[in-house]
């Protein structure tokens, strides 16, 4: 058969490699029935087989298995070619690849229409299909199969903490940037789908979406998720569902065979990234301030792949970024990740779904992915390679102070987001315990005040209720939708909510109520209230009470301000170093990249979302987790994009990791919160290990100076000094060179050393993306352990063909050790560029 081919080294670029749609889905599975068949009661799982030819976007007319027949093409002959041809030269590819999978599984499993889970031949060369693990493993043995790779699981990175008011409000008021920011970007989400009724995503309203041809995805219509649902602003949606089905996680009825989200985190993280600008945030029926993505004219292109509860299975992820990129979408955006590094290769870098990635990479696609949140402990990080960007999460020191005001004029602080008592009255206090009517229900605690018909209505009607808080709320029934319930049944004025423990108080998580509400974390404040209770509280002997005169009012807790206060790193976010195997040895690749708001985020939700019970029949609902914070990196990317079409995802993510910010307004270093046993969080300097090269810089990242440039070719030497020249060529189709290099030769915009070894030279480009010449000098705050030093350390950087710089720096141990310790690099430009990149050194030995 003979095979159209390329001109050698001529490599696909999306604007035409997306003309060609990857196969859907074929539900089916391959049984192999009287040849090879599995004994019986052999248990199959979904498998990734992944064959030798390369997948479309790395096609480039060198394919191992095709040499010989293949007939290369020179420059001058693409050139004169139209786009038509070499469009149907891929969709020959394409083909010519279905028939070679078909062809190999065939010879496999001994007859010829085997069908799989799915087949992908754009991003990997490969399908997923039930096998036993005897099968997996003869058919790794197959000459023409690379690699067999069983499913995997990975998780929504959230926690369940509630989020935090306003943030995407106050990023604006920084970016200062129009309602028009990111338009004809597509940001393609994969994760639990999307509500289209959400007036996030609403196109009604807005500056009509037109059509936007270079992206070709479609939508996936059903009964829930009706024709209309894509209306412009959601460009694409479809669901990948077929590894959850065979895998025996998947029921329709909770996760719908559609794109529609039964959850609310994939409303939530695309409204994060590109949600209407100014959309009301109402939670029960109080407002809390205004929504907007960070890039609202942003189209948001849809693939689920996660469902509630379990998650979502590698095979049904990687089917999604495959369709993604073949659609043509701009960044991806994953608040997704494994549990723990994913086995089935030797090195975390050649993970599937990593290798997934490196092809969505090449093909000009940034992919930005949250880190994970496994902190505030070491090594926790769950997104592992230099060609994505990791996003760690922040936190605001922000608390939804409010007060409590006593009859006697003294005032006691607490938190809560909720409206206040009416008028400027002040109710009678009356705890819970002190309101039991009858002689209650010994199975219920009366103090969680979590069933109105444990109390005397009369008796509690028009007054402050004081309940207490206790483990029964974190790791028990109580819920403070309950609670709020109860206050409402019984026609109470409030409820101002004691704690039973420090511990207790510190495990509480801000939720809005639509209740008047005041809880005091510590136990010193509790007591504060029930002293002043006791005290003008009248009982006679028997423990009845005569008189209540106890009084207070509880303020609003609505208020929102934006007090721009320096993030610090939040506890759940994952730590560096990063890993290489999965030996969690370290990695000489930062991780986390850069930090974003990933605390106590307002986002849509879905009003069938059950997956917190908290936001369960809200449009909106606060989240945190590095998810929260991937969005918003996104959504950057997204504009950055707008404004600077060509950039390569390499310089996107350059721009916004040197432009991060490492101190706050005052220059005070940013902090982390570390490991504590109580409320308070353990703060200490925040690291590159913590997050990254800093705190997302929205304006700054806008006009960077100089990017760090690196390209596919670049990740690949830099796999070849990570594993066999073999493995290398199996999963990325493209030969190692004669020298590997080290991995710290990679043209990234951090230095990483694992360990180093006495003295070790580290070579870094730098482009000027600047309109103008600038004159830079480079300035070093050296480390515990090591020194680094820069030749040269004063350049003048040109324009046009003069935009480039290279340097080398010289990185010194200075003292044997086995702590991490780090310096930082700063390129000052002679126009207020500053440009930063961090050093991180775990081992350390002088020779
Ligand atoms: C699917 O979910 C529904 C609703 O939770 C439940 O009633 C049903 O039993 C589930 N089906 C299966 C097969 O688990």
């Amino acid at each position: 058969m003979r095979i159209p081919e390329f001109g050698r080294g001529w490599r696909i670029q999306t604007s035409w490699l997306v003309l060609v749609l990857t196969l859907g889905l074929a539900l089916l599975s391959c049984e192999a029935k009287e040849y090879n068949a599995p004994p019986d009661g052999q248990k199959k799982d979904v498998y990734i087989v992944i064959f030798e030819d390369m997948p479309i976007v790395t096609y480039n007319g060198k394919i191992t298995g095709l040499r010989g027949t293949a007939k290369y093409f020179s420059e001058k002959w693409r050139k004169s070619h139209k786009r038509a041809h070499i469009s149907d030269l891929v969709k020959k590819y394409n083909e010519y690849l279905i028939k070679e999978q078909d062809a190999i599984l065939s010879d496999f499993f001994g007859f010829g229409d085997c069908e799989k889970t799915y087949r992908y031949t754009h991003l990997v060369n490969g399908v997923a299909l039930p096998l036993t693990a005897d099968e997996a493993l003869r058919l790794s043995e197959h000459p023409k199969i690379v690699r067999v790779e069983k499913s995997y699981k990975v998780y929504k990175s959230t926690v369940h903490t509630p989020d935090y008011l306003g943030l995407p409000k106050g990023m604006w008021a920084r970016s200062g940037g129009p309602a028009g920011a990111g338009e004809n970007m597509v940001i393609g989400i994969v994760d639990t789908g999307i509500d289209p009724t959400h007036p996030s995503f609403a196109a009604r309203g807005q500056k009509p979406y037109g059509p936007l041809r270079k992206f070709r995805g479609t939508c996936d219509y059903a009964r829930e998720f009706p024709r209309g649902s894509c209306n412009g602003k959601i460009i694409g949606a479809r669901f990948f569902n077929a590894a959850a089905k065979r895998e025996g996680s998947f029921n329709a009825t909770i996760h719908f065979a559609s794109p529609l989200d039964g959850d609310g985190h994939g409303s939530h993280t695309a409204s994060t990234a590109a949600g209407n600008y100014g959309v009301p945030v109402v939670f029960n029926g109080a407002r809390y301030g205004l929504a907007s993505g960070v890039a609202p004219r942003a189209r948001v292109a849809v693939y689920k792949a996660l469902y509630r509860y379990i998650g979502g299975s590698i095979p049904d992820v990687i089917a999604a970024c495959n369709q993604a990129v073949a659609d043509g979408v701009d960044i991806l955006s994953l608040s997704l990740g494994p549990n723990a590094p994913p086995g089935g290769a030797t090195s975390t870098f050649l993970n599937i779904l990593d290798v997934a990635l490196l092809n969505a990479v090449k093909a000009n696609v940034l992919v930005v992915q949250a880190a994970g949140n496994g902190g505030p402990f070491a090594k926790t990080v769950t997104s592992f390679s230099p060609w994505v960007l990791s996003v760690a999460a922040g936190q605001d020191d922000r608390v939804f102070r409010n007060t409590l005001t006593l009859g006697n004029r003294g005032v006691i602080r607490g938190t809560g987001l909720a409206p206040a008592t009416k008028g400027a009255y002040l109710y009678p206090l009356i705890l819970a315990d002190d309101a039991v009517a009858g002689k209650g229900d010994p199975a219920l605690t009366p103090s969680s005040c979590q069933a109105a018909s444990l109390y005397n209505r009369l008796l509690v009607r028009g007054k402050i209720l004081i309940c207490t808080f206790s483990f029964d709320f974190v790791y028990g029934g109580a819920t403070m939708q309950q609670l709020a319930k109860t206050v409402k049944t019984l026609g109470a004025a409030g409820v101002a909510m004691m704690v039973d423990s420090d511990n207790a108080g510190g495990k509480y998580e801000v939720i809005p109520l639509s209740v008047p509400f005041i809880i005091f974390p510590s136990s010193a404040s509790s007591n504060t209230l029930l002293a002043y209770y006791n005290r003008y509280t009248k009982k006679d002997r028997k423990g009845k009470i005569i008189s209540f005169g106890a009084t207070a009012k509880i303020g609003n807790g609505q208020t929102m301000t934006y007090t721009r206060s320096a993030q610090q790193v939040a506890s759940f976010s994952s730590r560096g170093p990063n890993v290489k195997d999965f030996n969690f040895d370290e990695a000489d690749i930062l991780k986390p990249n850069v930090m974003a708001p990933g605390y106590l985020i307002w986002g849509a939700w879905t009003p069938i979302g059950t997956d917190n019970p908290a936001f369960t029949g809200q449009r909106f609902a606060m989240m945190s987790g590095t998810s929260m914070a991937t969005p918003h990196v996104a959504g950057l990317a997204a504009m950055l994009k707008a404004k600077y079409p060509r950039w390569s995802p390499a310089a996107l993510s350059s721009a916004m990791v040197t432009t991060a910010d490492v101190a706050d307004r005052q220059g005070r270093p940013l902090q982390a919160q570390g490991a504590s046993a109580d409320s308070t969080p353990f703060l200490q300097a925040a690291t590159p290990f913590d997050m990254g090269s800093g705190a997302l810089n929205i304006q700054a990242a806008l006009n960077p100076g100089l990017i760090f440039e690196a390209g596919h070719l670049d990740y690949v030497k830099f796999l070849c000094s990570q594993a066999t020249p073999r493995e290398v060529l199996g999963s990325t189709k493209t030969a190692c060179p004669v020298r590997a290099g080290m991995a710290t030769d990679l043209n990234i915009p951090s230095i990483t050393f694992a360990n180093l070894v006495g003295t070790k030279l580290v070579p870094r480009t730098v482009t000027n993306v600047a309109p103008v010449a600038e004159k830079y000098t480079i300035t070093i705050t050296n480390a515990r352990d090591f020194v680094v030093t820069a030749n040269p350390s004063v350049f003048t950087i040109g324009v046009g063909r003069r935009n480039k710089q290279a340097i080398v720096f010289t990185v010194r141990a200075t003292r044997a050790s086995q702590a991490s310790s780090f310096a930082r690099i700063t390129f000052t430009g002679s126009l207020g560029h500053v440009v930063r990149i961090p050093v991180s050194v775990v081992n350390k030995r002088l020779r």
